[in-house]
């Protein structure tokens, strides 16, 4: 029997006809500014290598390349049921994972919004409200776990998101919140010490074993199912990557490891490269972007991120159709307060106008109406459409720098790239806007599922990473083998 299978989505035609001068005018101008063509996609790639270089060595450069203390590829046999907490840029989930040894794993997690105002609060609002969600956690919806414990203290894998300076495993120096984060008197401490006094305060016995950056947990995690997987992305609120390093290849880490971490072993880098070009020698900003940049809590930091990641989406967006108000062009006598607010619209505004079927744009209609209480006319909404498209274009094929920098680095052959973020996971068309811009930096001509860097889905890939970073630990731990730089004698 011939099944008709799922419905495809319909497809927009999306012509120009009909639009005034004014209006393609305007859309030519957005096009050129917004734009990257293959030529630069290379240039910026060529210079990005260098960069991943220059973080190695012992000068430093602006990508930080942190050194994250995992040491070892999984083999997929890791076994035990472990804890994993994950704070992100919008959510934080409390899971309990438990491998199987069988390449698989089994979840139960929860998961909870952080609230806007603990963003820019205080410290201890902060890590009480990470004891408070790992608390009802393990009151109400984890099963009583019997094993990985140290002492009497139930083992958990902290990923944190955040740019973080590593001397070992388990401590982590906030180098700079990112993300829109700004609260005072974490930036330059080990996060590890706050949040654990915050479990002491609610009584928890948890002991944070491991600090991983959600990109790392994303490579492991990948690794783990997959062993062609040698980068962990992540395209969300932030963007950042993690891959494997030779020791001997970290110049950085000259005379600072133990006799028993060998050169040749391999070390996972959390790379923190929305931090590439801070210095603006090769990303084609826009006056957009540079206000973005100077309006943040962090100017002249994360340049890289600030273009293609979920947080500022929304915020470009909303520039740009502020300077088209500004010039009277659309929304004329409309009640522009909503759309003056600054962050008042984030990336899923972009993906619902991406996402509308219809060829008189009526989802979007609905949205301006609803969210922002603007009344569009037809020609407004094909305009702000384009716009739309070419803002979350530039996204994705910028965002494929980064891997092809990490895989011309590394002299991948064939490679995957498990992905995770809610751009990669939600954004319309992101994915294959990302192996388009691939292709035309490696000039590939072969059908894509042929590409011989792919980028795959890791959903929640970090809290499960976390899970397999205690195994790797713990088997460390009981061999004996350093977690961290070698001790002074
Ligand atoms: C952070 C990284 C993180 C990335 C994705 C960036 O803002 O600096 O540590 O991996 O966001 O969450």
């Amino acid at each position: 029997m011939v099944h008709l299978g799922p419905k495809k989505p319909p497809l927009r035609k999306g012509t120009f006809e009909g639009l005034p001068q004014s209006f393609l005018k305007e859309i030519e101008h957005y096009e050129t500014l917004f734009t990257v063509d293959k030529t630069k996609l290379k240039s910026i790639t060529d210079h990005f290598v260098k960069e991943l270089e220059k973080g190695l060595s012992k000068e430093g450069g602006s990508i930080p390349m942190n050194v994250a203390w995992v040491m070892d590829y999984p083999t997929g046999k890791e076994t035990g049921t472990y804890l994993a907490l994950d704070m992100g840029g919008t959510n934080l989930r409390v899971a309990q994972v438990t491998l199987d040894g069988n390449r698989s794993f089994d979840v139960v997690q929860s998961k909870y919004r952080l609230p806007d105002h603990i963003k820019v609060g205080k410290a201890d609002d902060l890590w009480d409200f990470i004891a408070d969600c790992v608390d009802k956690f393990l009151k109400n919806d984890c099963a009583p776990i019997e094993e990985d414990r140290i002492g009497d203290k139930v083992f958990i894998g902290f990923t944190f998101s955040y740019p973080c300076l590593q001397s070992a495993i388990n401590h982590g120096i906030l180098q700079r919140w990112t993300k829109g984060f700004d609260i005072k008197g974490v930036e330059g401490h080990d996060v590890v010490p706050m949040v654990q006094k915050a479990f002491e305060r609610k009584n928890l016995k948890v002991q944070i074993g491991a600090l991983i950056n959600d990109t790392t947990g994303t490579l492991v995690a990948s690794n783990y199912v997959d062993e062609n997987t040698q980068m962990g992305c992540i395209f969300g609120t932030g963007c950042n990557a993690a891959y494997y390093e030779k020791v001997k290849n970290i110049p950085k880490l000259e005379g600072l490891c133990s006799p028993d971490i060998h050169p040749d072993s391999w070390m996972a880098i959390n790379c923190e490269y929305g931090a590439f070009d801070n210095e603006h020698v090769v990303l084609p900003r826009t006056k957009f972007d540079v206000q973005i940049d100077l309006e943040s809590p962090r100017p002249n930091q994360q340049s890289f991120e600030k273009m293609i990641a979920g947080c500022y989406l929304g915020e470009l967006l909303r520039l740009v159709l502020l300077e088209l108000t500004a010039q009277n062009l659309i929304f004329q006598d409309q009640d522009l307060s909503k759309l003056e607010t600054p962050y008042y619209m984030d990336a899923s505004f972009l993906s619902q106008i991406e996402d509308d079927p219809w060829e008189n744009l009526g989802d979007t209609e609905v949205l301006f109406r609803s969210y922002l209480g603007i009344e569009t006319t037809e020609p407004e909404r094909v305009m702000i459409r384009r716009i739309v498209e070419l803002i979350g274009t530039r996204a994705a094929r910028l965002s494929m720098c980064g891997i092809a920098a990490m895989s011309k680095k590394m002299g991948y052959k064939s490679a995957n790239a498990g992905a995770d973020g809610s751009v990669y996971n939600k954004y319309p068309h992101f994915k294959q806007r990302g192996a388009q811009a691939l292709a035309d930096i490696f000039d590939w001509d072969m059908a894509p599922s042929k590409y011989p860097i792919k980028v795959v889905p890791a959903e929640d890939g970090s809290g499960i990473g976390a899970a397999v970073i205690a195994a790797l630990t713990r088997a460390r731990f009981e061999k004996g083998l350093s977690l961290g730089v070698a001790k002074k004698k």
